[in-house]
């Protein structure tokens, strides 16, 4: 018992002592060239906006059906969708976080007060915004157009739920 418990001491000295001068040995150049790697296989713009463009699609229909718990989720992860971005494109980003949180806001407004009669012309304003800045960016060619029908048709869109009820 006593000799697995020094055994095990000279292991632990042994692998503690090999991690900390294999970190000597690795120069911070070597770690920045592992943060780039790593950093390179996040997404940028394209995958998270064709999430957005879905959760965008769908939320139309869940503040149609008085799901606005569902309205208000798919608001919530469609900006959350544009996270890695705020890493690998951090400039465009900004321009993001600021859409989202003013020129979006009339929509998230609306949903929160459940009231479909804002939400409608504020949702439509929100296509042209969104298109503004495909636009702006080099990508007028990408142009968001409204659905007659969700994007993900799994799910149901006439649950009456209050925005409230997603959890945090
Ligand atoms: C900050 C500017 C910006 C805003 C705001 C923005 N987009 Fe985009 N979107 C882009 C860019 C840039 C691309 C092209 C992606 C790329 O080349 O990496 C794009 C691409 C897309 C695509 C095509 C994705 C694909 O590859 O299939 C869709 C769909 C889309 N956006 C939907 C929307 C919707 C819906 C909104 C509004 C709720 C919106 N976007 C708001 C910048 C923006």
């Amino acid at each position: 018992m006593r000799r697995i418990t020094r055994i095990a001491a000279v292991c632990l000295a042994g692998s503690v002592l090999s991690a900390s001068s294999s970190f000597a040995q690795d120069p911070p150049k070597d770690l920045q060239k592992q943060i780039d790697q790593v950093k390179s296989t996040l997404p940028k713009f394209a995958i998270p906006m064709r999430e957005v463009g879905d959760r965008f699609q769908n939320m139309y229909f869940a503040a149609k059906g008085d799901n606005w718990a569902l309205a208000a989720y798919m608001s919530k992860y469609m900006n959350g969708a544009m996270n890695p971005a705020s890493v690998t494109k951090p400039d465009e980003y900004k321009t993001w976080k600021s859409f989202y949180e003013n020129t979006f806001a009339p929509v998230t407004k609306a949903i929160a007060a459940k009231d479909f009669k804002a939400f409608e012309p504020a949702y439509t304003a929100a296509i042209g915004a969104c298109n503004g800045c495909h636009a702006g960016m080099g990508y007028g060619f990408i142009k968001v157009v409204k659905l007659g029908a969700p994007a993900n048709n799994g799910i149901d869109y006439k649950i009456k739920s209050n925005p409230g009820d997603v959890p945090p």
